[in-house]
């Protein structure tokens, strides 16, 4: 597995690639690997001739005041589990190198951007889109995987490479979970114990949204309510937002219908987790 850290270098290797007719996947992430992350890398193994796989943690898309200096980094580790699932090339780009000084340049994707997540998190999506633009232009991947862990991310990303003519199909796969029903993610390590237990409260109340639709409701709003009230009844959570919104647009739907996205944000003490469902209607 090469380690690569100059973007030159990481361009001449994809040359290298091209030359030979290697298709090329590509799995960005922040670091801090685990199941989830490793699902996306897996599948671009099986999927494309060569794997890239981006650590860099974006500050372009943490606000001030949010967990840029904390959060979790453990860059050999990351490079152990990779270096076992088989994978070509890790990029490891260094700041200087992706933000030089008098860096102004920035993607946006207008309306989406500033729904659901970016209400409480207005830069985020922009941070995200600036960031993904520019590790596809350093690597070209034919394609590129992402979770439907991050579900506005993945439709925001999807309408950016359509909108920007980009030729990569990007490939959304499925929230990888611990047994006990809670969604992977890195940010789940700042959780003390009773934490943990309390942040189940997220993926039991998708749980109870799925099994009111498949009971027949179709209101939004009733849905909207159990869930709240579950939510509320488990000490130290915070409801960011619970949304039941079209899976294009993103718009909040009155009555559930054809492609539906239950998508929510909690704080569990001080830690703000995301987790959703994705439910298509006849
Ligand atoms: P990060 O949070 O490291 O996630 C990298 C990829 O792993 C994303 O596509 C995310 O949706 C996926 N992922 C995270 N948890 C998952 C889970 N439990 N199941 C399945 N997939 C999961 O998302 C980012 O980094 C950044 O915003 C990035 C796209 C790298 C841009 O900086």
């Amino acid at each position: 597995m090469n380690i690569i850290h100059s973007i030159e270098e990481m361009k001449a290797e994809i040359h290298e690639f091209r030359k030979k007719g290697k298709s090329i996947g590509c799995v960005p992430t922040m670091g801090s690997l685990h199941e989830g992350h490793l699902s996306l890398v897996r599948q671009s193994l099986q999927t494309t001739d060569r794997t890239v796989v981006t650590i860099f943690i974006n500050p372009a898309q943490f606000a001030p005041g949010e967990d840029f200096e904390q959060y979790p980094r453990d860059y050999d580790r990351d490079i152990g589990l990779l270096e076992r699932e088989g994978v070509d090339i890790v990029f490891l780009p260094d700041m200087k190198d992706i933000y030089p000084p008098g860096y102004k340049t920035y993607v946006e994707v207008h309306d989406l951007q500033e729904r659901l997540c970016g209400l409480s998190r207005p830069t985020f999506f922009r941070g995200v889109c600036t960031i993904v633009l520019k590790l596809f232009n350093i690597i070209t991947p034919d394609r590129a995987f992402f979770g439907q862990k991050d579900a506005q991310q993945a439709i925001i990303l999807q309408r950016m490479v359509r909108d920007l003519n980009l030729d990569i199909l990007i490939e959304v796969l499925p929230i990888v979970r611990d047994a006990d029903g809670l969604a992977l993610s890195s940010r789940n390590a700042y959780l003390k114990d009773n934490e943990r237990k309390a942040a189940l409260t997220l993926s039991r109340s998708l749980r109870l949204a799925e099994k009111m639709i498949a009971e027949g409701e179709r209101s939004a709003e009733k849905i909207r309510e159990e869930m709240i009230a579950l939510i509320q009844s488990v000490q130290g959570t915070r409801i960011d937002y619970i949304e039941i919104v079209d899976s294009e647009e993103l718009l909040p739907l009155e009555t559930l219908k054809s492609r539906v996205l239950v998508s929510l944000a909690v704080f569990i003490g001080r830690t703000r987790l995301i987790d959703n469902t994705q439910i298509i209607l006849s």
